[in-house]
Order: structure tokens, then sequence, then C-alpha cells
């Protein structure tokens, strides 16, 4: 029988990436192959400057290789033209940035709808869902809040629910609890542990918190563009 849990969802295929200007030439990532399965929980660490970021964004399809691939659910994206990348990141990826980028207008509930309602998702069993999520994450009170409204701390909780509530096969996540205080930062991971299992989302996080990475099934050290090293937490 197909074993679904060790098929390879994401795939980098020796990638290089250089950012160019007229006056300079910086080396993100010099050479970084990985490989993560289906319903994996990998988290990457690494120094401010060693390339985590770049990396997310490459694999997001956000950004392109300056050589080598990138395959997603074994299709090579250098391949895919705009109109299906955009397919491919609204239909399977689910990005969690640094910065929140929530709607100011919209509400909690309003916010955390609004990819369903990209995808013509939105009905009351997603309202459910993103109810029950918004409750998990303790702002069941705050539904009707508008981001102004909330902490900063707040408002990164509704971009993790956000995220997660259009159940994306690929969780992208850059350091989603960098505002967050300890036991709301273990809710979190619990959650995103959680729905790794439970729904075999293949997440991909960066953290500077070596105690939330060992919650993770591995852990990919980075440093000046290059793996430095990769510990598996979990078999
Ligand atoms: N758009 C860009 N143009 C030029 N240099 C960049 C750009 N984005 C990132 N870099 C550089 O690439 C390196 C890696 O950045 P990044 O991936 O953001 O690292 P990290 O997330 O690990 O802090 C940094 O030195 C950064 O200054
Ligand atoms: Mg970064």
């Amino acid at each position: 029988m197909k074993q679904k849990s060790k098929e390879s969802v994401i795939n980098v295929n020796h990638v290089r990436k250089v950012y160019r200007s007229k006056e300079m030439e910086y080396i993100a990532i010099k050479d970084i192959s990985l490989e993560i399965a289906r319903g994996e929980f990998v988290t990457v660490l690494g120094p401010s400057g060693s390339g985590k970021t770049t990396l997310l964004d490459v694999i997001g399809t956000l950004d392109t290789p300056t050589s080598g691939k990138v395959l997603i659910e074994g299709v090579d994206t250098s391949e895919m033209n705009d109109g299906q990348l955009s397919v491919l990141r609204n239909e399977k990826i689910g990005f969690i940035f640094q910065s929140y980028n929530l709607v100011p207008y919209l509400n909690v509930i309003e916010n955390v709808m609004l990819p369903l309602m990209v995808n013509g998702n939105s009905d009351d069993e997603h309202r459910k869902l993103a109810t029950l999520l918004l409750e998990e994450v303790g702002l069941s009170g705050k539904l009707g809040k508008k981001p102004t409204e909330l902490s900063g701390g707040e408002q990164q909780r509704v971009a993790i629910v956000r995220a997660l509530v259009n159940k994306p096969h690929i969780l992208l996540a850059d350091e989603p609890t960098g505002n967050l205080d300890s036991k709301t930062s273990d809710e979190v991971i619990n959650l995103l542990a959680r729905m790794s299992k439970e729904n075999d989302t293949t997440i991909l996080m960066v953290t500077h918190d070596p105690d939330l990475a060992k919650l993770s099934d591995r852990c990919v050290y980075m440093r000046d563009g290059l793996v430095e090293k990769e510990i598996r937490v979990r078999k």
C-alpha cells in the first residue's frame, strides 16, 4: 500500500538565491536542499540574516530561486506561469508573515473568513471552524473587534487562524510566535502540531525559540545561507 505520510510535499533542490542591485550582490541562500514529507512539522532556526525568510519566500513561490528548483507536491514550480502559481498559493499554501497583514476595516471574524470568501468556500461550516480556531487561541471574546483594537499578540493570532482556516496542505510561518507570551506561544504551537497530525498539514516554521522547536518533528539549523545541521526530534 502507498504510504501517504512518506510522500514529499516540499522538495528544495540545490536552491541558490542571490539578491543583486547595481552596486552590490548578496548571496542570501548559497545551496540548500531539503525534503519535507506530508504532515511533517519542521522548524527552521538560525541567526538573523542566515536566509530563513528567503527560504520561506522561495518555497512559497513569492520569490524565484537564482538557480535550483522547488517542487511542491511533485510539481516543478519553475515551470508554472503566474496564474498557476497564484492558484497554487491560494489553494494549497497558508502564509503567516512576520507582519500580520490584517485588513484594518474588517473585524476579527471577517479577517479570518477572507481567504474562504476568495476561494468561494464561505459557508456556515467554515464559519464554525473559524470560530472554533479563534476560541482555541483565546480570541472568542474578540470576534467583532477591528485589528486596531487588538494587541500585537492578538493580531498575530488572528493572522495564524486566517492561515489555518482554509486547511492548507502547506503552512509557511515566519516567527509566528514572535509577539506572543510563552503561554500563548505554547497554545499556538500545540495548535499547529495538532493541525499537522490531524489534517496532514505540512508545516515549515521559522522560530528563535529552541524550546518551541523541540515540539516539532525536525529542526533545521541555518547559517550563512546553508543548512548547518538537522536534528530529528520525532521519527
Ligand atoms: N530583497 C533583498 N535585497 C537584498 N538583500 C536582501 C533582500 N532580502 C534579504 N536580503 C539579505 O539576504 C540575507 C538573508 O535575509 P533573510 O532571508 O531575511 O534572513 P533571516 O530571515 O534569516 O533573518 C540578509 O543579509 C538580507 O539582508
Ligand atoms: Mg527573517
